[in-house]
């Protein structure tokens, strides 16, 4: 089997975990990651058993590698010439510059919920519009909520139909280790609609959406309530089911321990998850109750890890590896043990 050759630029938070999901996928080749400089995250790589190839974004950088015994390969033209598309995970708004060279060069990108939408053709999500990223140059992804939930409202809509959701999101102020975010003491609120709920609509127009967004001095994860309106009345225990039935969606229950964000990461931890990372979103099922014929929900969204999956269906569909959604989907995720 050819396999596909995936260049990362930016080994951030998101940058070195996309670099993991794509050297876990059968079909895909990671040749390697760009950066600008020797971070924590590249120097615990490098003292790790087996380190990715390391491209310098521009050769004047090479010096600070080697400097501190990284060794590199070669420079960011190097890397994008070796690689048929590159997921850029450099810092927002530096992508939308990275890709005056990715048009230069000729390469696909795939870019984060960090960079403008006007970055790339489409606006993507796995499961919610894989078909509208097929053979596209440039993608860029929802960022972790909104990536997050419209799992959850996509799954609901494709078996009752969603006219309306209201979603109100507790966002974690910084990722572990951002100490220059300096938020503390604090729930800082935004006025409405929130820009995830703008972004549902953008991927999921027939939908309306609004709600709220209030940041919370935490770092392992967000939480989320949706109020959802069904065409069809759907009962809560239907609802659970077919919640249970989605790969990316982990079922979870207040009453085993599973109550809180950082539930969920101590659980991925002590399963010995590389990085105590989660690809799935929980649901908190004793959180699921109707109002009415509005269903209401409770998720809670691993920020780091979330985007990987869909990151890679996008991968799949600008260079049309699959041209059936489903089938893209259903392959990422047993490549990354989501089956
Ligand atoms: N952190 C999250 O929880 C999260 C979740 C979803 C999406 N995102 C989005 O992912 C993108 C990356 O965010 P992050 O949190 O991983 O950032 P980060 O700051 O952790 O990592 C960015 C990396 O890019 C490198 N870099 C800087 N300039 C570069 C350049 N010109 N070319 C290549 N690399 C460069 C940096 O040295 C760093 O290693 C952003 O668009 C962000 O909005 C972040």
């Amino acid at each position: 089997m050819k396999k596909t050759k995936v260049a990362v630029a930016g080994y951030g938070v998101i940058g070195q975990r996309l670099a993991d999901g794509v050297a876990r996928q059968d079909d895909m080749e990671l040749v390697g990651i760009a950066d600008v400089t020797p971070t924590l995250s590249i120097r615990a790589l490098y003292d790790s058993p087996s380190p990715y190839d390391l491209y310098v974004v521009d050769d004047s950088m090479r010096a600070s590698f080697e400097s501190e015994n990284i060794p590199v390969k070669g420079n960011f033209n190097d890397l994008l010439s070796k690689s048929d598309i590159v997921l850029d995970a450099a810092p927002g708004g530096v992508g939308i510059k990275n890709k005056e060279i990715y048009k230069k060069k000729g390469i696909k990108a795939i870019f984060q919920g960090g960079e403008k939408n006007e970055v790339a053709d489409v606006f993507f999500h796995g499961y919610a519009n894989y078909d509208k990223g097929l053979g596209k140059d440039y993608l860029k992804l929802t960022s972790c909520n909104t990536t997050g939930f419209i799992r959850a409202v996509d799954c609901l809509d494709k078996a009752v139909g969603v006219e309306r959701v209201v979603v109100t999101i507790v966002r974690r102020v910084a990722d572990p280790g951002d100490t220059h975010r300096g938020l503390v003491d604090v729930a800082m609120v935004e006025k409405v609609p929130n820009h995830q709920a703008k972004d549902l609509m953008l991927i999921m127009p027939h939908i309306d959406a609004t709600g709220a967004l209030v940041h919370v001095p935490t770092t392992h994860g967000h939480i989320i309530t949706i109020l959802a309106t069904p065409k069809k009345k759907i009962s809560v225990s239907d609802a659970i089911s077919l919640f249970e039935a989605h790969p990316r969606i982990k079922v979870v229950d207040i009453a085993k321990g599973f109550n809180s964000n950082t539930a969920m990461f101590k659980y991925a931890r002590d399963k010995g998850n590389k990085r105590a990372d989660m690809y799935e979103i929980a649901l908190f099922r004793e959180m699921v109750a109707l109002s009415g014929n509005n269903l209401f929900f409770t998720i809670s969204i691993p920020q780091e890890s979330v985007v990987i999956p869909e990151t890679i269906d996008a991968i799949r569909a600008s260079l049309m590896l699959q041209k059936d959604g489903k089938q893209a989907v259903a392959l990422t995720n047993k490549y990354l043990g989501m089956e």
